[in-house]
């Protein structure tokens, strides 16, 4: 594997979650793969969990690992061919790429989606950028429309908790204040797909999500028959695609408490908002298994930064 841009990078999927898993009981020979190698990762939005957790898998394989914070820290990149750089834009894609290529042997960037223009979004500007003028492999730590390390750590928490061969699990939208993303979602569907089982997408209308993505998967528009013999249930906030990026429902009958979670165990990537997108009386129990999601983003990374570090 050259990039991992995207979950179907990890081909055939069951053999790398296999592995993945198995990397993670036994990460120890790896302590010196990646000696003498700088990771670098690139954030244009914040993040807690993906920075430590990356970090720490690049210093558990060897790596010297380099962060900067490119909204706050960075010159202001270009990524259009042939502009009159006459604005506020100070570096192009091209040059920046190209001198961080020669600091680093990984690169790994973090641009969420801008939420104006959908097109742009879907056309993932940055990351596609950085993998078009980097001379070294590239990581997706989230882009404007896939969060794969998330979904990699996900698909680890599912087999790690599952208590039937063939678990459903369901995807639900809960309301939140801000206009959020749809890259988390996007990379849990593929996720699903690929997972085999029964799946099911619950979401008011106007939150449809690709629907090359979600093609086979039995969407509702009402959470409680969605929700019926989950046994894990990923509640997720996104904006509205019809119109594209805005707060269209914050209904909070949404949100999922105890009562509706039944015997299912909870997911959520995190940060979540606490009785808001999920009630305490869930993140509280033992029946939530954000912080084994959280735990299992470290040796998401691993695996990812092993392979490429193999290759
Ligand atoms: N789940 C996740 O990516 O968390 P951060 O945004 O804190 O990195």
């Amino acid at each position: 594997m050259k990039n991992f841009t995207a979950l179907s990078d990890l081909n055939p999927f069951g053999e790398h979650l296999k592995g993945a898993l198995a990397l993670k009981k036994d990460h120890r020979k790896a302590a010196t793969l990646g000696q003498g190698k700088t990771l670098g990762m690139l954030f244009f939005n914040p993040s807690l969990r993906t920075r430590l957790s990356t970090q720490k898998a690049g210093r558990l394989l060897g790596m010297e690992v380099v962060v900067m914070n490119f909204g706050s820290e960075g010159w202001q990149l270009e990524f259009g061919d042939g502009v009159v750089m006459d604005g506020g834009k100070a570096e192009h894609i091209k040059e920046a790429a190209a001198v961080l290529s020669q600091y680093c042997d990984v690169i790994a960037v973090r641009s969420f989606a801008e939420l104006k223009n959908q097109a742009e979004d879907q056309a993932d500007i940055v990351l596609n950028g950085f993998l078009k003028y980097a001379g070294v492999p590239v990581v997706n730590m989230e882009s404007a429309t896939g969060h794969p390390l998330q979904a990699l750590a996900d698909a680890m928490t599912i087999e790690e908790h599952k208590k039937r061969a063939q678990p459903k699990i369901v995807l639900t939208w809960a309301p939140h204040p801000r206009a959020l993303p749809q890259a988390v979602p996007n990379s849990f569907v593929e996720m699903m797909q690929l997972m085999g089982g029964p799946t099911a997408i619950a979401h008011p209308k106007g939150y449809e999500l690709n629907p090359e993505l979600t093609r086979g998967i039995p969407i509702y528009h009402n959470q409680e028959e969605a929700l019926e013999d989950a046994d894990f249930v990923y509640v997720k906030n996104w904006s509205a695609s019809d119109p594209y990026g805005v707060v269209l429902n914050t209904d909070p009958s949404w949100m999922v408490n105890l009562d509706k979670l039944g015997s299912a165990q909870m997911m959520h990537c995190l940060p979540v908002r606490r009785n808001v997108v999920v009630a305490d009386d869930v993140l509280d129990s033992a029946q939530s298994l954000v912080l084994q999601q959280a735990n299992n983003r470290t040796y998401s990374a691993l695996y990812v930064l092993h392979q490429i570090l193999q290759h």
